[in-house]
């Protein structure tokens, strides 16, 4: 682990607002947790992070349209350079 501190810059999508986010590797346990504390989407994350109630959902974007979204568990993405510079779209909790 180096000493100095490497900053992610990645961008969240909610609700029509753009939250661009600047943080390191071992701030947070995973990215819910991030989003939970940037964003505050109300009923977000409702299991905690045990991977049960698939209220953490984020949907990769792309410029290209013909991409499909990539759709994971914020509580299963830990935070590190994979996430650098992409967009992601916090998903509404619908049920
Ligand atoms: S917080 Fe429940 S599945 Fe992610």
């Amino acid at each position: 682990m180096s000493f100095f501190k490497t900053y992610i810059e990645f961008t969240l999508l909610y609700d029509g607002e753009t939250y661009r986010v600047k943080t390191f590797e071992g701030e947070y346990d995973d990215l819910r947790e991030l989003i939970n504390d940037h964003v505050q989407p109300p009923n977000f994350g409702r299991c905690d992070g045990m991977g049960r109630c698939a209220t953490c959902m984020v949907a990769q974007q792309y410029d290209n349209p013909l991409i499909k979204s990539e759709i994971n568990l914020s509580c299963q993405l830990t935070i590190n350079d994979d996430l650098a510079n992409k967009v992601l779209k916090i998903l509404p909790y619908t049920i």
